[in-house]
Parts: structure tokens; C-alpha cells; sequence
């Protein structure tokens, strides 16, 4: 799966299988390994668009699923949307009020890259602080968050972050991940409260 030809068959088998992006396959695959998501948590996606891990997480909670992207999501059955910049104060409230409680928040968010290495590291970085601090403001205690980064200078200062305020922390790479990507997800499971 990590050679090119791999990450070609990955997108055909998504376009077969009915999924808007191969990224679904990343999420089943942390499914598989950490139990994220149980069958009655209420999710919040960042950064969700076209939308492929709402697809999966409709699939995996009878609960309710709501995704939030810079740019329209697609209508999907049973899950709800919102247009909007997760960083922002507002729609963090809507989350609240839409969901009461917030089990589960993932994020597979991706700035748009300069093509600097060092600024688009910093970018990410600082997107996945602000998927965090959004999580620790909406989930209840337990709760387990999923965030998408990558391998860099500034990574373990995020991954410390987060132990602070999850008692499981796991990085996790994907076998669907592009052969020479840095791409890496954090796993935490328990939030502190
Ligand atoms: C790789 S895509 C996500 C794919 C998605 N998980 C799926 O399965 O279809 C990354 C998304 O992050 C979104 N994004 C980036 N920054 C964001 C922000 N500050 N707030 C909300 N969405 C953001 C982008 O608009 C883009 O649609």
C-alpha cells in the first residue's frame, strides 16, 4: 500500500467502494487498531470535507455525526454540516448546542501548502494546536480525539500537549499513507476533563 501503485489501487478501490476520498481507509484503519468510536458517541469532524470519515463514522455510531470544513460538504444521510473555520469561537458554540455531548473529535484538517517546508510545518502544527484546543473546549471527560500531523521539528511539543490532557497518547502512520509522506495521526484516548 505504501508504493505508488499502491496509492493508486487505494483510490480506485474508494471510487468502487462508494467512498468521496481514499482517506476513508485511514480512518477504519485507526478504527481497527484503537476503538475510537463506540456505537453511541456523538462525533465531531474537522476539516471533513469531501467527506469520506463521515461516511465511515455514519457507518460506526447510531449517534450524531457533524463535520465542519472551510469548504461545502456534499449532503450525506444522517449527518450535518458546517461552513466554517474550526478555529472559530461560534462554531465551536453550534457544535455544543448540536451535539449536548461531544464523544469523539476528529480531524484529518490540511492547510493549504506553500510548498516552504518549514512555514507549512509551523502552519500544521499550529492548525492541529487549535483542532486541539477545540477538542479539550467541546468533549466530555473520556472522550478520545484523532488529529492528522506531520513528522517535524515541532511535533513533539504537540504530541506533549496533548498528554496533557489525554491519559492514552499513540501515534499511529497508516498503510495508506503516500510512500515518503511524513504523515503521522495522534491517537488519544481518555480525555482528562
Ligand atoms: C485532507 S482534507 C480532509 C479529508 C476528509 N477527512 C475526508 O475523508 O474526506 C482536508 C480538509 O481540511 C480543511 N481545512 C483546512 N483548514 C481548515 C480550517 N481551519 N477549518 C476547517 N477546515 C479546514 C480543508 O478545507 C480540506 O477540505
Amino acid at each position: 500500500m505504501g508504493s505508488q501503485w499502491g496509492y493508486d489501487r487505494t483510490h480506485l478501490r474508494a471510487k468502487h467502494e462508494g467512498y468521496r476520498s481514499r482517506a476513508a481507509y485511514k480512518l477504519l484503519e485507526i478504527q481497527h487498531k484503537f476503538a475510537i468510536i463506540r456505537p453511541d458517541d456523538n462525533i465531531v469532524d474537522l476539516g471533513a470535507a469531501p467527506g469520506s470519515w463521515l461516511q465511515v463514522e455514519r457507518t460506526l455510531t447510531q449517534a450524531k455525526v457533524v463535520g465542519i470544513d472551510l469548504n461545502p460538504i456534499a449532503a450525506l444521510d444522517g449527518v450535518e454540516t458546517i461552513e466554517g473555520d474550526l478555529n472559530d469561537p461560534e462554531i465551536q458554540k453550534k457544535v455544543v448546542t448540536m451535539l449536548g455531548v461531544v464523544n469523539v473529535v476528529v480531524c484529518d484538517a490540511s492547510p493549504k501548502l506553500s510548498g516552504h517546508k518549514s512555514y507549512d510545518q509551523a502552519r500544521i502544527i499550529e492548525l492541529n494546536e487549535q483542532a486541539l484546543a477545540f477538542a479539550c473546549k467541546v468533549s466530555k471527560q473520556g472522550g478520545n480525539f484523532v488529529v492528522k500531523s506531520f513528522q517535524g521539528t515541532d511535533f513533539p511539543e504537540l504530541y506533549a500537549m496533548t498528554k496533557q490532557h489525554y491519559y492514552s497518547v499513540k501515534t499511529c502512520i497508516t498503510r495508506s499513507t503516500r510512500k515518503g509522506s511524513t504523515e503521522l495521526y495522534i491517537v488519544a484516548k481518555n480525555f482528562v476533563g
